[in-house]
């Protein structure tokens, strides 16, 4: 079987391709830091842990491992933080992506899947946007997986040995429906995790960004799209790289959107709990709206999407926010050990 690298494979959406990838029978590694990831994600493969910037070791990865393909998820992902401090996102996302294909293509690899982002369009002239629009970021998250697009379409046009997929996520969410992985940040920033921890008592109000935008409720519209969905996206990229494909640019969403208040009404329902919901000044670096025109990928990629409602979603996110919560108390009992065995899973902190 194919063997597949995957940077990031620790981390909330890189572990839920890891895990599609291991029920798909692939042979998978994980590279990850554990900055942000979690031993305890990777439910396939060997983990090694290590930094993008750390060449030696990648080098040796990669060698040890010879992948037929990789899979790059290994990244900031923060709007907000990006404008606060941009270079540790053009250091993390695009020197370190510049780096990794620097290695892959000294050790020969030439098969690459981008975790790139919707952010790339800014705000779009027409949405659902298509790959056609221009890329116009309007924060350097967006400008930082912009930078990395660049470096692959020009490294595929000069290296006849190179072709890559770059996938444009819009807003992914909700989480393994069996409950083993999910979003586990530390301080989460993104709207449905942080309802749903609201919503919980681990935040006293959710503060909506901005309530004047040129939307039906004044709210920003955004696309949501289910981490499952998103992982057999990048199968269907994997088929399609490793079949002879030529190098393109996908877009990852559902066509249509919601608004923050949509969401927000959203997840009282699932929850069935009353948090508080406070109207904020509108956040840096947050386009209006911003929907997926998914034609492209749906017709080249024989992707199929499976999850897309909300209501699901958000009753997964809700879901993991359970084993989350009773993580936490084991946790509470075991403080001052690094890790113990849970349902099978080797749990560290
Ligand atoms: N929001 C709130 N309150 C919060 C959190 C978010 O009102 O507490 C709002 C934001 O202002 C925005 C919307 O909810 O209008 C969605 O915000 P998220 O932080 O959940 O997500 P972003 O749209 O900022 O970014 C996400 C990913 C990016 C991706 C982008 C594409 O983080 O990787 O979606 O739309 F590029």
């Amino acid at each position: 079987m194919k063997k597949i690298l995957v940077t990031g494979g620790a981390g909330y959406i890189g572990s839920h391709v890891v895990k599609a990838l291991g029920e798909a029978g692939y042979t998978v590694c994980t590279y990850d830091n554990l900055s942000t990831g979690n031993r305890w994600a990777v439910l396939y493969g060997d983990l090694v842990e290590g930094d993008l910037a750390d060449r030696e070791k990648l080098r040796k990865t990669v060698t040890d491992f010879a992948p037929d393909a990789v899979m790059h998820f290994a990244a900031g992902i923060e709007v907000a933080e990006s404008v606060s401090n941009p270079l540790k996102y053009y250091h993390n996302n695009t020197a370190n992506a510049l780096g990794l294909l620097e290695v892959l293509r000294q050790c020969g690899v030439g098969r690459f899947i981008f975790s790139s982002t919707a952010a790339v369009y800014g705000i779009p002239d027409t949405i659902p946007v298509n790959e056609e629009a221009h890329l116009l970021p309007i924060n350097p998250y967006g400008a930082s997986k912009m930078m990395t697009e660049r470096f692959l379409s020009d490294l595929a046009f000069a290296d006849p040995g190179f072709e890559y997929v770059a996938l444009r996520y819009f807003n992914v969410a909700g989480a393994d429906p069996q409950g083993r992985i999910g979003q586990a940040y530390k301080n989460p920033t993104h709207l449905i995790t942080r309802a749903l921890k609201t919503a919980k008592g681990e935040f006293d109000k959710l503060q909506v960004f901005g309530t004047d935008y040129p939307t039906e409720d004044g709210t920003c519209i955004r696309d949501y799209i289910h981490v499952d969905d998103l992982a057999s996206a990048h199968l269907a990229a994997l088929s399609y790289l490793l079949a002879g494909g030529a190098s393109d640019v996908f877009n990852c969403g559902y066509g249509s959107g919601y608004s923050v208040k949509e969401v927000v009404d959203v997840a009282s329902k699932v929850t069935g709990l009353e948090f508080r919901v406070e109207e904020a000044p509108r956040r840096e670096g947050d386009p209006p709206a911003l929907t997926a025109d998914n034609c492209k990928i749906i017709e080249s990629l024989d992707w199929t999407p499976r999850f897309n409602d909300l209501e699901y979603i958000v009753q997964t996110a809700w879901d993991w926010e359970q084993v989350v919560a009773q993580l936490e108390t084991v946790r509470g009992r075991y403080l001052g050990r690094n890790g113990f065995s849970l349902n099978g899973f080797e749990v560290y902190f």
